[in-house]
C-alpha cells in the first residue's frame, strides 16, 4: 500500500535531489554528528588523508544519502555511488573501485545488503587498500592484486543489526541518526519552501513538523502535497488554515499516523488483547510484510510511546489506547 507518511523513498521524491542541502551548515539538526565530521574531515585534510570509513545508519528518510554526499563535497572529492544489491560478483565492486582517485569517496547504499563473499573482498580493500580477485577459470585461474587508492568508504544501511560484525568493525566512523525535533523540522520545511519558493506561515510550518513522524523525507513530501492546496484553492501562501484543511483531506492525524499505523495498533489491541503478540503474528493479520513493519511502522510507534518491545512480543500502551479512544481494560476496577 502506498503511504504518504511512509519515509522510504519513492519515485515522486525525485524532487528531493533539488532540495538537499550541500553542506554541513544547511543540514539541519544531528548536532553531534555534525560537529565531530566537521572535526574528522578538517583533520583529514589537514593531513590530506582520506577520511575513515563512515557508517551511517538509521530509519528511511533521516538523510543518510544526503550526509553521504555533504561529506564528500566537504572533502572537496568526488563521490562514486553503489547500492548493496547492485553489486553482484566480484567483477562489479573491482570495476568500481578501480575509479576511485585518492581521498574520493565510495558511497554504498543499503550497505548490509552486499553478499558476503563480495563483503571478504571489501575488507582489505577497507583495511589496506588492496583488492584481490580470482580471474579466469577452469584450471587457469588466477590471483591478481590490485592497488587502490586511499579512499573513504561511507556505507549506509538501515538495519544496522544486519551488518556482519567484522564490516562493521572496519569503520572507524560510525553514526547513528537520530529523528528530527519538531522545530528542526520545521526549519527544514521552510528551508525547502525558500527553495522551491513558495512562502508558508510559521505556524503552519510546525504543524507539518508535527505530522511528519519526526523524519525529513515525510516533512517535505506533506510541504510538497500542501503546496498543491494552497495553490489551487488558496492564494498561493501557505498558512495554518490550508495546512490544516489539506493534512485532514491527505489521512494523516495529529501523531501523524497514517492508515497502517491505525490497523496495527487497531490489530494488537482488539485482536490481540493488546498483546504480548509476535511481529510475524501481527504482519499476518494486517497483511505488510515484516521488514515493512520492523523498519518503517514500529520504529515511529516505539518512539512516540504508543507500543514497547517486550522479550515476549509487542504490547500496546495507554497512549494507543487513549488515541484510539478504545478504554483500557484493566482487573483492579473490575
Ligand atoms: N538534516 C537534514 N536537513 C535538511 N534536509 C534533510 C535533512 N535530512 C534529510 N533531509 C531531506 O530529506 C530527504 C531524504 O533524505 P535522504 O534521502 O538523505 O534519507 P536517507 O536516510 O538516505 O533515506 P533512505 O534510508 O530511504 O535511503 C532529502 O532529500 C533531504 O531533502
Ligand atoms: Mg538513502
Amino acid at each position: 500500500m502506498e503511504r504518504l507518511v511512509d519515509g522510504e523513498e519513492k519515485t515522486e521524491d525525485i524532487f528531493e535531489k533539488n532540495i538537499r542541502p550541500l553542506s554541513l551548515k544547511e543540514y539541519v539538526g544531528q548536532e553531534k554528528i555534525k560537529k565531530n565530521l566537521e572535526v574528522f574531515i578538517k583533520a583529514a585534510k589537514m593531513r590530506d588523508e582520506a577520511l575513515d570509513h563512515v557508517l551511517l545508519y538509521g530509519p528511511p528518510g533521516l538523510g543518510k544519502t544526503t550526509l553521504a554526499h555533504i561529506i564528500a563535497n566537504e572533502l572537496g572529492r568526488n563521490i562514486k555511488t553503489a547500492s548493496g544489491p547492485s553489486i553482484e560478483k566480484s567483477g562489479d565492486l573491482a570495476a568500481i573501485l578501480s575509479t576511485l582517485e585518492a581521498g574520493d569517496v565510495l558511497f554504498i547504499d543499503e550497505i548490509h545488503r552486499i553478499p558476503s563473499f563480495i563483503e571478504e573482498i571489501l575488507y582489505p580493500a577497507m583495511e589496506d587498500f588492496v583488492i584481490d580477485i580470482v580471474i579466469g577459470g577452469e584450471g587457469k585461474s588466477r590471483n591478481i592484486k590490485i592497488d587502490l587508492p586511499p579512499f573513504t568508504l561511507v556505507g549506509a544501511t538501515t538495519r544496522s543489526g544486519d551488518l556482519s560484525s567484522p564490516l562493521r568493525d572496519r569503520f572507524g566512523i560510525i553514526n547513528k541518526l537520530e529523528f528530527y525535533s519538531d522545530i528542526e523540522l520545521s526549519n527544514i520545511v521552510k528551508r525547502t519552501s525558500q527553495v522551491l519558493d513558495m512562502p508558508i506561515t510559521d505556524d503552519a510550518a510546525l504543524e507539518l513538523a508535527k505530522r511528519s513522524r519526526k523524519t525529513p523525507r515525510i516533512a517535505n513530501r506533506l510541504f510538497k502535497r500542501v503546496r498543491d492546496f494552497a495553490l489551487v484553492e488558496g492564494d498561493g501562501q501557505i498558512d495554518l488554515n490550508i495546512t490544516l484543511n489539506a493534512l485532514e483531506r491527505l489521512n494523516v492525524d495529529k501523531y501523524g499516523l497514517d492508515t497502517i499505523d491505525i490497523e496495527y495498533l487497531e490489530a494488537l489491541i482488539n485482536k490481540f488483547n493488546g498483546g504480548p503478540v509476535g511481529v510475524e503474528t501481527i504482519s499476518t493479520a494486517i497483511g505488510e510484510e515484516i521488514s515493512t513493519i520492523e523498519d518503517v511502522v514500529e520504529p515511529f510507534l516505539l518512539q512516540e510511546g504508543f507500543i514497547k518491545r517486550t522479550r515476549s512480543g509487542r504490547v500496546a500502551t495507554d497512549k494507543a489506547y487513549d488515541h484510539l479512544g478504545i478504554s483500557h481494560y484493566r482487573g483492579l476496577f473490575e
